[in-house]
């Protein structure tokens, strides 16, 4: 049963019993609908207002009249409340339902097919070659991989693509300077840290040496005009990057489909610039090509430098057109933080202004800096935090904590893993991604905070209920469901799939967090009021069931964020 479909429909109903006319449909009706703040106002709530310039009424007098025709055997109670109406489910009725569809669904509930055949580009992640990873990358890495499973939960094919920056004249110079003073073997050793070591020497020694910087240019030259002896040396590089980062992405679990990044464009630009340029759309400033925008408030979008190099932004551009051609996305996503928003913004109004329509399909997904226990990242001051270590620091405190709390347990390895990684990435998660984080390890691994370990510990607190319990052969009492903990439990849980809906639309995989908070307060709540393993079996069956179906869903939810969730902790 569709509460919700259920309430429009007795709506319309009785609009014409009471009004002689319905001014909405019912499905109109359900997008109005409202779960209220306070569950004391009731389950659903309906503004009547709506209905006031339909009906020429004012919405109290609607709201009353509606309440007086409303008759449905699953409704305990309306109200009409200030020209609201408020629906009250029947208690048993709904927890019944609900918990019943979240068991039959399991793994699935909240799942959709709405996406099936529609095909949905996410760029995330995103590094650049020569360069470590560092919790800087974690938010753009970790929202973009959520967003990817919530996408592919609703039946959408989601290509995920790294859009690597491997193109810039910093490659020459890394390359000029591993010829002069490179080894082969320190490089493999050093990985990312030994590029860079190289790249300081370059730049210190020409300082001293001007020259150095044009044999630095040629050898970029050279990388793009597809030398043989560079490109192997700069493909190499990107090969020992991505090496590195391959652990980081192992550790979180990621994967990606696509690693076509800034120079898998070199040659698929010219086609771009010369339709800005047939469609009278480039215009010339210093010498550059840039694409005027300020009849749209913004500086003039750049694509080709004076020396006829092309930019950022132009790779970007010839990007987007060469994922509709292959992929035919009906949704093409940028997971970048938001020191970029002028950037998006400004070569999305390109497409629009070539007279794409599917420029609206592009969406720059935004969210804000990392820093580190009260200070800001920077490379310049030394205070970087790289990933990888934090994810290891973070599963060895994991560990600690375990071999404290329960040194019984079995495979406390991977169980420490799920937890350390778990609460990184939770914290990452938790707020708006807009909003600045800064991360602390007290509270990114505090078992009684809004943290991965306290929901991942309230998953394994169910999957001992269910362990221990043995299940009674008989049908469950709902009414057992009555009581304000329990109806707490059933009515998050109903509110799943419209909440990754509303997640998805907002592209703000913290709802999806949140909600996780919330489930395993209620859960717990329920848990410490309600005797689970009652001597009344109907009622013992009906506890179970709704532990049975939080503990699916808290597992099925970390899943959408990236989270795993281990049966025993
Ligand atoms: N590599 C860029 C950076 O680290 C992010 C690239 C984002 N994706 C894009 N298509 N522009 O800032």
């Amino acid at each position: 049963m569709d509460f919700k479909k259920s309430i429009a429909v007795c709506i319309t109903g009785a609009l014409q019993e009471a009004f002689g006319q319905a001014p909405l449909t019912a499905e109109e009706i359900q997008q109005v609908l409202e779960i209220p703040p306070d569950p004391s106002l009731g389950d659903y709530a309906f503004p009547c207002f709506r209905l006031a310039k339909g009906l020429r009424k004012a919405p109290a007098v609607i709201a009353d009249g509606l309440r007086e025709a409303i008759n449905a055997p699953f409704l305990a109670r309306v109200d009409s409340v200030k020209g609201y109406l408020n629906f009250y489910i029947n208690r048993v009725l709904y927890a019944r339902e609900v918990v019943e569809k979240a068991l039959r669904e399991g793994a699935n509930y909240g799942a959709g097919d709405e996406g099936a055949g529609k095909t949905v580009c996410i760029d995330y992640s995103s590094i650049n070659i020569a360069k470590r990873f560092h919790i800087g990358h974690l938010s753009t890495t970790m929202i973009g991989h959520a967003l990817n499973k919530m996408y592919r939960f609703r039946g959408y094919d989601v290509v995920s693509i790294n859009h690597l920056g491997d193109w810039g004249t910093q490659f020459g110079k890394m390359v000029c300077a591993y010829k002069k003073w490179g080894d082969k073997a320190a490089v493999e050793r050093g990985g990312v840290d030994e590029m860079v070591r190289l790249y300081v020497q370059f730049e210190k020694a020409s300082q001293d040496d001007p020259a150095l910087a044009d044999e630095g240019r040629a050898w970029f030259k050279r990388i793009e005009e597809g030398d043989p002896e560079a490109l192997e040396i700069f493909e190499w590089f990107k090969s020992v990057t991505l090496r590195d980062a391959e652990r980081v992405y192992d550790i979180l679990g990621v994967k990606f489909d696509s690693y076509a990044g800034e120079s898998f464009y070199n040659d698929k630009m010219q086609p771009v610039i010369d339709e800005l340029q047939a469609k009278g759309l480039l215009s010339e400033s210093d010498g550059a090509h840039v694409v005027d925008l300020e009849a749209h408030g913004m500086p003039p979008c750049l694509i080709l430098k004076k020396d006829g190099a092309t930019l950022y932004a132009t790779r970007d551009l010839a990007a987007a057109f060469y994922r509709k051609r292959v992929y035919d996305f009906t949704k093409c996503l940028y997971v970048v933080a938001y020191q970029q928003n002028l950037h998006f913004r400004q070569w999305f109004k390109v497409i629009e202004l070539m007279g794409y329509d599917w420029h609206a399909q592009l969406e720059h997904v935004a969210f804000g800096m990392v820093s580190y226990e009260g200070e800001t990242l920077s490379t310049r001051k030394g205070h970087v935090v790289y990933l990888e270590d934090l994810l290891n620091q973070s599963i060895a405190k994991a560990r600690a904590i375990i071999d404290e709390k329960s040194p019984a347990l079995e495979n406390k390895d991977e169980v420490a893993r799920q937890v350390g990684v778990g609460a990184v990435i939770f914290f990452d998660l938790y707020n708006n991604r807009i909003k600045d984080i800064d991360f602390w390890w007290d509270r990114a691994l505090n078992f009684d905070g809004e943290t991965a370990p306290y929901v991942q510990y309230t998953h394994a607190r169910c999957c001992s209920v269910l362990r221990k319990a043995r299940e009674p052969d008989c049908a469950p009492d709902y009414a057992a469901l009555a009581d304000p903990e329990s109806q707490d439990v059933v009515r998050l849980i109903e509110q799943f799939p419209d909440l990754v809906t509303t997640a998805l639309e907002r592209s703000e995989p913290s709802m999806i967090t949140r909600f996780i908070v919330d489930l395993a307060q209620a859960y717990n709540k329920f848990y410490y009021e309600r005797r689970i393993l009652d001597e009344d079996l109907p009622t013992r069956k009906a506890r179970l069931g709704l532990t049975r179906a939080t503990a699916t869903l808290i597992k099925s939810a970390l899943g959408l964020i990236g989270i795993q969730a281990p049966e025993q902790m």
